[in-house]
């Protein structure tokens, strides 16, 4: 088979081919022993000490997990710990000096903290948030873009056990003001602004909208980016004004309990509202640090390098909490793949030597599609290990990774998880397991999973069906602890079900391939949103009759946002359109924006008057519309089609 010609997503399992690790990995892997599948099996839930091991406990969990009758499930009973304490102040005494964070941001600019630099900061701007009145309950809202200070504000948080809440630096001021109120947060540390693609964008603005939206006071403390003289109102701080008041002050970590809430991050949901998810201190830590070890090999003498905004849960886990429990470089990146050159991702890894690489299928789709010109540019020898997530990842995109930025030689680990499970469930073990391009891979030792269809049997080899974890694992956030939210109510763990609503198929080797949501979130780029919470902005523009918003593949983002609206009668398409876009622009940001918007006098609907959303996204996919036999008036389906129609 020619490189670059792998075989895709459409074809059965059993024919791809599969790729050994090689030896030279095996043999410095983290975890490279292949029983520890059959020990963790053997010796669940106890097998979990591993991973709690990796960390440093101020008091000595009582046992590994309490539960086995059925929830409320405890990870780590009795135990006390502190994420900051094990992020940084356990790694002085033998690496004060060596690098914790490497920035690199605006067009060279570049900052580092060794892990005493990180220390100081981290205490100095805990310090701060203390005498600012931060508390045991309080929530402080994080709205930040890719800078060092996103981090040391976690970790300052984490440090005082007061939760964080980091909204994604691109978010709209309504999206922020909801989480914000949602959460009771009475504290935002944001920044004036920061560079993409070479201009200054705004972000103070959005900020200042948000604190009048929300109802109760807010307190803010402003990062300066930009270097311009912003004015500074009441109740707000200069974040340097801060450490400087704090320079040299040391605040002790405070011991949380195992399952006492790290953070809280907000996704989509089934719903149309965001959905908070509480991840715990102990649990997420040493789950995000086992992970971090196992499955993306990462050494304390690495540079390792996540591509991912730290605004979503992958940057949380695999940028912040897993590297640095690990005690390796991280590497924080404000910018994006293609400025100034499409090479800038290459060059970064050949500036930094790094090691280990990891980024979304998105981000290798475009990659493939510049070319390999660019990262034959450069120096990419540094690289042992590459990892992708967020999306499903096809055969012919892994084949170009593993070719043209692994040099043929690295292992690629696709690792399927989810803001709710904290971190990966499902991957290979570079040091371990074969790999197969164009699936995943198997759950993790420990995790337990299959493929089930809707009354929840259990489906044959290579027959779609819906994933269900059916064993709990210690990155769970509280919800599921509890047993209640998302979970169905059992009534012992044995009959405890965790679906995460995705649709997979798992061949003869349980390697499971990942197709796509069940619920109605789509995935665009790597990001989840909630087609719900889009159609109810839509639907909220004046002039807007009705609306539905679907996702359709496309080639660069995995799925794009697709609306289809019916006008009120005396307003004008291209006037709507502006609307609509603005009105998603407001109530998300512009990572949301529709790709396209189509008007229809009316939309397919049954005979009931339910919109046949299934239509819609066969018409977005230029797909065959199946049995419309259902619909009370097809004849606006050939309408839309024309309308769509673009070729
Ligand atoms: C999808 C991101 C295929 C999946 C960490 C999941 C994936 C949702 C993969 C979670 C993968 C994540 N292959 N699909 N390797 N990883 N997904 O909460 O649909 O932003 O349910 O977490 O992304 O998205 P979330």
């Amino acid at each position: 088979m020619a490189r670059g010609d792998g075989p895709g997503r459409d074809q059965p399992y059993t024919e791809r081919e599969t790729v050994e690790p090689p030896d030279w990995f095996v043999e410095q892997a983290n975890v490279s022993d292949p029983t520890v599948y059959d020990r963790f099996e053997r010796e669940w839930p106890d097998c979990w000490r591993d991973a709690a091991e990796l960390l440093d406990w101020e008091t000595p969990f009582e046992t590994v997990f309490r539960g086995t009758d059925g929830p409320p499930f405890e990870w780590f009973p009795g135990g006390r710990l502190n994420a900051a304490y094990n992020c940084i102040d356990r790694h002085l005494p033998e690496r004060k000096n060596q690098l914790a964070l490497v920035w690199e941001g605006h067009l060279g600019e570049s900052r580092t903290y060794t892990y005493l630099e990180l220390y100081r900061e981290v205490n100095a701007f805990a310090a701060a948030l203390r005498e600012r009145g931060v508390g045991p309950d309080d929530v402080v809202t994080l709205y930040l873009p890719m800078v060092p200070e996103l981090p040391v504000a976690m970790l300052a948080c984490a440090r005082l056990g007061v939760q964080h809440n980091v909204v994604f630096a691109g978010f709209s001021a309504d999206a922020l003001a909801t989480r914000m109120e949602r959460a009771e947060s009475a504290y935002l540390i944001t920044c004036d602004g920061y560079y993409r693609r070479g201009s200054a964008v705004a972000q103070k603005n959005k900020a200042d909208n948000a604190r009048i939206a929300v109802d109760h006071d807010v307190s803010v403390v402003v990062l300066d980016r930009l270097g311009r003289d912003v004015h500074l109102g009441d109740d707000y701080d200069d974040y340097h004004d801060l450490l400087a008041a704090h320079k040299g002050a040391e605040i002790e970590p405070a011991p949380r309990a195992a399952d006492d809430p790290l953070f809280r991050i907000y996704t989509s949901g089934t719903t149309g509202q965001p959905k908070a998810v509480t991840h715990t201190t102990g649990g997420y830590l040493a789950h995000v640090a086992w992970t971090a070890r196992s499955v993306l090999d990462i050494k304390p003498e690495d540079t390792y390098w996540c591509s991912a905004d730290i605004g979503w849960i992958t940057g949380h886990s695999y940028i912040v909490y897993g590297p640095l429990a690990l005690g390796t470089t991280t590497v924080l990146y404000n910018g994006t793949a293609d400025h100034p050159e499409k090479d800038r991702l290459w060059e970064l890894i050949e500036k930094y030597a790094v090691d280990v690489f990891y980024t979304a299928p998105t981000a290798v789709r475009a990659f493939m599609k510049w070319g390999k010109q660019y990262p034959q540019q450069h120096d990419l020898s540094s690289l042992r290990l590459l990892g992708t997530v967020g999306e499903p990842m096809d055969a012919r995109a892994w084949e170009w990774y593993r070719e043209h930025i692994g040099g043929g030689e690295c292992p690629v680990v696709d690792t399927w998880w989810q803001t709710e499970t904290g971190a990966i469930l499902v991957s290979t073990l570079p040091g371990v397991d074969e790999m197969k391009p164009g699936a995943a891979g198997t759950p993790l030792p420990g995790i337990e999973a299959s493929v089930v269809d809707r009354s929840g049997t259990a489906v044959e080899a290579n027959t779609a069906g819906e994933l269900v974890v059916t064993r709990p694992w210690p990155g769970m956030p509280h919800a599921l602890l509890d047993g209640t939210d998302w979970g169905s109510v059992p009534d012992s763990a044995e009959e405890w079900r965790y679906y995460p609503e995705d649709s997979v198929s798992a061949d003869e080797d349980g390697y499971i391939t990942f197709l796509g949501r069940i619920d109605d979130a789509i995935n665009v780029a790597g990001r989840r949103f909630s087609t719900k919470e889009l159609e109810s902005t839509v639907s909220g523009v004046d002039g807007v009759a009705e609306a539905a918003v679907v996702g359709a593949n496309d080639e660069r983002t995995g799925t794009a946002v697709y609306t289809f609206a019916s006008p009120e009668d005396g307003y004008g398409e291209s006037e709507l359109r502006d609307a609509i876009e603005e009105a998603v622009v407001d109530a998300i940001g512009g990572i949301a924006r529709p790709k396209e918007i189509v008007f229809t006098p009316d939309l397919p609907k049954t005979r009931s008057g339910k919109v046949m959303r299934r239509l819609l996204t066969a018409v977005a996919n230029d797909e065959d519309l199946g049995d419309t036999s259902a619909l009370r008036n097809p004849e606006i389906l050939g309408e839309i089609q024309s309308t769509t129609s673009r070729e």
